[in-house]
């Protein structure tokens, strides 16, 4: 016999969707139980994103999670675009009055665990046999067995399918568009123990092969290569990844610095996204309903996106009876979601080498060209980098 309880909202999966949208749900002052399948380690280890957007910042702090990244997030103003051995600066403060920060995705899990369970929230961590069912109902359930193997069966007014590519909750939704483009190449992206030799990210397009220098701390570098889609991770010594590195960011006079390397992945290059984001009463946020290509920095981004405007549309529907804000939940979103679509879709052609394809070579070079020299082609990188349209959390 399962274990039968009652809640406001139903969230599946602990990632930066789930865990965003419990905490500023219990803000306004509505229950959640969040559901995840994986260990509270696993999560808060999972190397991926870096780079903040100005709105997720502000977000975070509204939430209630912002103070180590106050301390320990490092605000840039801008990036470096580099090719045929010159580098750029792109100042997003000058041209569009907004920075970035980095500050790893892990640390934001951590901090939006630590403040949940501070609050005495109860997250579900190692769950199995996580379903849901009834959507179309008023009452939707949510089920699952805990890691110490008690059954449950949670009774919702609604559930946030939150559990990224995938999970269980898009299938649920019948009668989906899907949109999806996938690139022929995959990023490998490590973790070093070595001080970042630039003060800001570095999109590099070489011959070789684009690469991105980015960074955790002032001790610790993250950096990206392009590689063919199909690449085996064991063909990829670390005096390989270096002399790469190095290749594809040389200038006279500077050079990566190299450490340890601590974590090495692949990661394929894919967009796609799934409308509607709603279902009855499962709505779907963050990696679950849309992918990029990681970059332009947009993925998280896009997740606490969502987060955001359904704790709105959840509050005005659970507490005042009004389901404005519900009903419009998928366009607003899928509006947001497609314009930072296009532009990891154009960061991503401009930058990423096609073997022995002297056209795209010009095409790119002159577009290169172009956002480096031209301010209102700088500006709307810059606008849509630093976060066009990112939707605010107000208590
Ligand atoms: P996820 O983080 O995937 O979380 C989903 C959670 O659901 C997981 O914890 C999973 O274990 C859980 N789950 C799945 N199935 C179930 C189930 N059946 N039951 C219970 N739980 C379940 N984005 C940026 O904005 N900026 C960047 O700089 C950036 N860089 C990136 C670099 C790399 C290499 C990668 C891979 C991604 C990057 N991204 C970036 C993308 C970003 O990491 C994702 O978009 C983000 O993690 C999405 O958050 P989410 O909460 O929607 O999904
Ligand atoms: C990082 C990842 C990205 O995809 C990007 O465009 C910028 C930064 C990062 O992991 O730091």
């Amino acid at each position: 016999m399962a274990v039968t309880s009652r809640t406001q909202v139903g969230i599946v999966g602990a990632g930066p969707a789930g865990l965003m949208l419990s905490q500023l749900l219990a803000l306004r002052g509505i229950d959640s139980v969040l559901v995840e399948n994986r260990t509270r380690e696993y999560c808060e280890a999972r190397q991926r994103a870096g780079m903040l957007e100005a709105g997720t910042v502000a977000a975070l702090r509204a939430a209630g999670a912002g103070k180590r990244l106050d301390v320990e997030g490092l605000e840039h103003d801008g990036i470096y675009l580099q090719f045929r051995g010159e580098r750029h600066h792109v100042n997003f403060r000058e041209l569009v009055g907004r920075t970035v920060t980095v500050y790893a995705q892990t640390e934001i899990v951590k901090d939006l665990i630590a403040a949940r369970l501070a609050a005495g929230a109860a997250i579900e961590f190692s769950a199995s046999s996580v379903a849901i069912s009834d959507v179309t109902s008023d009452s939707p359930v949510l089920s699952y067995v805990d890691a110490s193997g008690v059954a449950h069966e949670v009774t919702c007014d609604v559930i946030a399918g939150c559990d990224g590519f995938h999970g269980i909750s898009r299938p649920l939704v019948p009668g989906l568009s899907l949109y999806e483009r996938s690139y022929p190449y995959s990023w490998l992206g490590i973790l070093a123990d070595a001080p970042p030799s630039t003060d800001e990210l570095i999109y590099s397009r070489h011959e070789s092969g684009f690469a991105l220098y980015s960074m955790r701390s002032p001790e610790v570098s993250r950096l990206y290569l392009q590689v063919p889609a199909d690449e085996r991770l064991e063909d990829w010594s670390d005096d390989r990844v270096w002399s790469q590195l190095q290749l594809r960011f040389a200038l006279p006079g500077w050079s990566v610095s190299e450490g340890r390397i601590t974590d090495k992945s692949i990661t394929p290059m894919r967009s796609f996204v799934a409308g509607p984001m709603r279902h009855g009463r499962l709505f779907l946020a963050g990696d679950a309903a849309h992918i990029v290509p990681p970059c332009g920095a947009k993925g998280l981004n896009l997740a606490v996106g969502d987060a955001i405007v359904l704790a709105s549309a959840l509050s005005d529907l659970l507490t005042e009876g009004s389901s404005t804000l519900a009903d419009a939940y998928s366009d607003t979103c899928l509006s947001r979601v497609w314009r930072a679509t296009h532009f990891s879709y154009f960061m991503t052609s401009m930058m990423h080498v096609l073997p022995d394809d002297p056209f795209d070579d010009l095409i790119q070079l002159a577009q290169l060209r172009y956002v480096t020299g031209s301010r209102p082609a700088a500006t709307s990188l810059a606008e849509n980098y630093s976060g066009y349209e990112s939707p605010r959390f107000e208590i």
